[in-house]
C-alpha cells in the first residue's frame, strides 16, 4: 500500500489524473474503471486538458464504471451515465461503445449484473480502477455489511449515503434508494488501484480503511489486501491517519 499526501483537492486531481494519463500512455487500450461523485471532478478536468493539449489518445481505451442508480436511465440528468458524458467522454476521444455502466432502468438487475461481470472478464478485466470512499467507507456502493459483496449487484443504499447524494438532487425523496454496483471481485482484481480522497469528512473513514482491521463494516479496509493500490489524499482526509 502506498499512502501520497497532497496539499488539498487540486493537487490531488493533478496527481491521479497523471496517473490516469500515464496509464493510458504506456498501455494505448487500456480497461479503466471509474468511479463519479465529486471527488473524480477535477481529475476528469485535467484529463480533458491533457487530453486538449493532444498529449493523450483514448481511441482504443475501455471503460466500466462503478455503479449506477437503479431506476434512472442514461438520460436522466442525476444518472452516472450522464454524469460521465457530461464530466468526460464528451471531451474526449473516446468511442462511447466502449463505456461501460450498469444499465439503471434495467427490469432484471441480477442479470444486468451478471452480464456486467462477464464483460469485465471478456475485456481482460481492470488495468486501473479509480475510487472514490463514501464517509461510512464505502468503494462503489458497497456499504458496511455482514460480508464483502464478491460481484455486480443491487444495493440498498444507506441512510447516510442517501443523505450525503441528495446535494445532487431537488429534494431527499428524489435520491434513488438503490444502485447496481460492482463488487469487490472486479475491483479486487484490478491490476493497480487509485483512491482519491479529499476533505474532513473523508478522515475518519480513511483512518479505519488503512489503520484498522479488514472488516466488511468498512467495506474500503479489503483494499489492505491489494498488492498494488495507491491511496492520494489530502491533509484534511488524512488528519486522523
Ligand atoms: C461513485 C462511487 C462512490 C463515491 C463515494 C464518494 O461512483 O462509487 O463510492 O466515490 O460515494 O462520493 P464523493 O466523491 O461525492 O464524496
Amino acid at each position: 500500500m502506498k499512502i501520497i499526501k497532497v496539499k488539498d483537492y487540486e493537487s490531488m486531481s493533478k496527481k491521479a489524473a497523471f496517473i490516469l494519463a500515464s496509464q493510458v500512455n504506456i498501455k494505448d487500450d487500456s480497461v479503466l474503471g471509474l468511479a463519479t461523485g465529486s471527488t473524480p471532478l477535477g481529475m476528469y478536468k485535467e484529463i480533458i486538458q491533457i487530453y486538449k493539449e493532444r498529449l493523450i489518445d483514448f481511441s482504443n481505451i475501455t471503460t466500466f464504471n462503478l455503479d449506477e442508480y437503479y431506476g434512472l436511465s442514461g438520460k436522466d440528468h442525476q444518472s452516472y451515465r450522464y454524469y460521465m458524458n457530461q464530466n468526460l467522454f464528451d471531451h474526449i476521444n473516446i468511442d462511447k461503445q466502449n463505456t461501460f455502466i450498469p444499465n439503471g432502468k434495467t427490469d432484471n438487475p441480477e442479470l444486468e449484473s451478471n452480464n456486467y461481470d462477464k464483460l469485465v472478464e471478456e475485456k481482460g478485466n481492470i488495468d486501473l480502477q479509480v475510487l472514490g470512499i463514501g464517509s461510512n467507507a464505502h468503494i462503489g456502493f458497497n456499504e458496511p455489511d455482514e460480508k464483502f459483496a464478491s460481484g455486480t449487484h443491487l444495493v440498498d443504499l444507506n441512510e447516510e449515503t442517501i443523505k450525503a447524494n441528495s446535494r445532487f438532487f431537488n429534494s431527499l425523496d428524489e435520491v434513488p434508494k438503490k444502485a447496481i454496483s460492482m463488487g469487490m471481485r472486479n475491483i479486487m482484481r484490478a491490476k493497480k488501484i487509485i483512491l482519491l480522497a479529499s476533505g474532513i469528512d473523508k478522515a475518519e473513514a480513511i483512518k479505519n480503511t488503512i489503520k484498522g482491521d479488514i472488516i466488511p463494516e468498512v467495506p474500503a479496509s479489503i483494499l489492505q489486501l491489494h498488492p498494488d493500490v495507491t491511496f492520494i489524499i489530502d491533509e484534511e482526509a488524512a488528519s486522523k491517519l
